[in-house]
């Protein structure tokens, strides 16, 4: 059982803390993971009494609890930690306000974790505000946690400055940056998947690996959220923050214990050793382009300029697409492929390991032109697998071969699969910060993009496109090193 805290959300009413985080947080009273006296204060602008509010998150609940809404569990349990509080964020009365009733009001526990689940330009005036009316400072017994969302800044310059912004006033063992695919099972799984199998590590690195691809597609579109997608792009809404880090966790030297610290020390070497992209080299690493008409799933859908709020002349990315190379020990020469997409013809996370090919002389007499490379496949979601395909002899007289595939999928029917913000929200309670990134994860991924979007910046007037529905331009195929290379699209 966790310690009892009053999680404070700011951002009551957005589409996280309706899609993502009361869903969590609901999902964790039941399977009894929240302390009796643990309570959910909300604050946002609308005026809803306590009644009003508890029947806001249960119509929150309706649509997104896991097997319907248990109304039992949510009248006799969940509903009596559910608190609003009316308030604006740019008015420094609510903080005197917020802080009399936090630390006159014995029904909030002293611990205290605030979630900043609002727009990224209020972190800083919300947490220094918090600070100046000392609801940051900790006591024995009240411990003060700060959770902050991506884009954690919007360039390296913008990162550095938030960070000096949020470091007068917080500890950095009290600042919880979330980067919601650490939460992920089958991201975890990458780690035990390869420091728990020892016969995988031999075969981890330049020896064997040809190249490695990261996808994250979805058939979505920017949906309501074009006034910061067009502002953000694929490039750092995905890339800079979820599949560099899954780059990390599969490229990774083994920390020398499975905490925190020695995670992060990690991931931060992998991140240093990416090799810097010049200017010049932009174009032969990177392809961005945007969607136009075409449809998903057999319907009709619009062009990105179409979608609601989007500038009719933006050339913002909704993909984008990077060839990337680790200059360590184990990596050197090895491509990593990373591409993201919005309206692509899948909803498809997927970590794709191309093994190189093996002698072919050996079967020299035989067909083998059949023989195609092994391949490991890490399906994050929606089907979370692992797959491992070889080749193996046709049954029959010929010396012919046939592709089969080894599946290790490992969660079974009735095996619950938690969201990632319930184990994330679990986590800041308990105070463990080995799925949060440390600010030198977020300063050198931004290192890394940066001179891709200094280039796309001063080239605003022409973006190349796809259709809805499609995997992405054909440009994206460019990357690849080898001929007969392509995209990973099926597992
Ligand atoms: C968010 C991005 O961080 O991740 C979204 O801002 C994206 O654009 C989302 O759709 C994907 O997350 P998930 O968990 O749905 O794969």
């Amino acid at each position: 059982m966790t310690e009892a805290c009053t999680y404070v959300i700011f951002g009551a009413t957005g589409n996280l803390t309706r899609v993502k985080l009361m869903p969590a947080l609901y999902h964790l009273e039941q399977a009894g993971r929240l302390s009796p006296g643990t309570v959910i204060l909300a604050s946002g602008r609308k005026p809803y009494d306590r009644e009003q509010w508890i029947l806001e998150v249960k119509n929150m609940l309706a649509t997104k609890a896991r097997n319907d809404l248990d109304e039992a569990l949510f009248e006799a349990r969940f509903k009596s930690r559910l608190y609003y509080f009316q308030g604006n964020l740019n008015e420094p009365a609510m903080y005197q306000q917020l802080n009399t009733l936090l630390t006159t009001d014995s029904t909030f526990p002293a611990n205290i974790a605030f979630y900043m689940a609002i727009r990224p330009d209020e972190f800083g005036v919300v947490v220094k505000s918090l600070s100046e009316v000392k609801l940051l400072k900790e006591k024995p017994g009240g411990w003060r946690r700060v959770v902050v969302e991506k884009p954690f800044g919007t360039d390296l310059t913008s990162a550095r400055d938030l960070h000096q912004q949020l470091s007068k006033c917080l500890q950095e063992e009290q600042l919880y940056r979330i980067d919601h695919y650490l939460g992920k099972a089958t991201v975890q799984n990458v780690l035990v998947f390869r420091f728990a199998n020892l016969m995988l590590e031999p075969l981890w690195n330049r020896n064997y690996i040809d190249h490695i691809q990261i996808t994250h597609a979805e058939t979505l579109s920017v949906g309501s959220r074009a006034d910061y997608y067009d502002q953000a792009g694929a490039l750092r809404d995905m890339i800079q923050s979820h599949l560099l880090q899954m780059l990390t966790l599969v490229a990774m030297e083994p920390p020398v214990a499975m905490e925190a610290e020695a995670l992060r020390d990690e991931k931060v070497k992998v991140l240093k050793s990416i090799r810097p992209i010049s200017a010049q080299a932009v174009h032969a690493q990177s392809v961005r382009a945007q969607y136009v008409a075409g449809s998903i799933e057999q319907k009709p859908v619009v062009g990105y300029l179409e979608e609601d709020k989007v500038p009719a002349n933006s050339t913002t990315e909704t993909y984008a697409a990077l060839k990337l190379f680790i200059d360590n020990w184990r990596w050197a020469g090895v491509p990593f492929y990373l591409r993201t997409g919005k309206r692509l013809a899948a909803n498809q996370s997927l970590i794709s390991i191309c093994f190189k090919q093996p002698p072919r002389q050996f079967f020299k007499k035989a067909q083998f032109e059949q023989v195609r490379p092994n391949w490991l496949l890490l399906g994050i979601q929606p089907h979370e697998c692992l797959k491992a395909e070889m080749t193996v002899k046709e049954p029959g007289l010929e010396m012919k071969t046939r592709q089969i595939t080894l599946d290790a999928s490992f969660r079974s029917q009735n095996e619950v699969l938690n969201e990632a913000y319930e184990e994330l929200l679990l986590d800041v309670i308990e105070g463990d910060h080995s799925l949060f990134l440390r600010y030198d994860e977020v300063q050198y991924a931004w290192q890394v993009v940066d001179p891709i979007l200094r280039v796309w910046a001063t080239e605003r007037d022409y973006i190349p496109s796809y259709q809805a529905g499609s995997w992405g331009p054909v440009e994206g195929r460019r990357l690849f090193e080898q001929a007969g290379q392509d995209w990973r699209d099926s597992y």
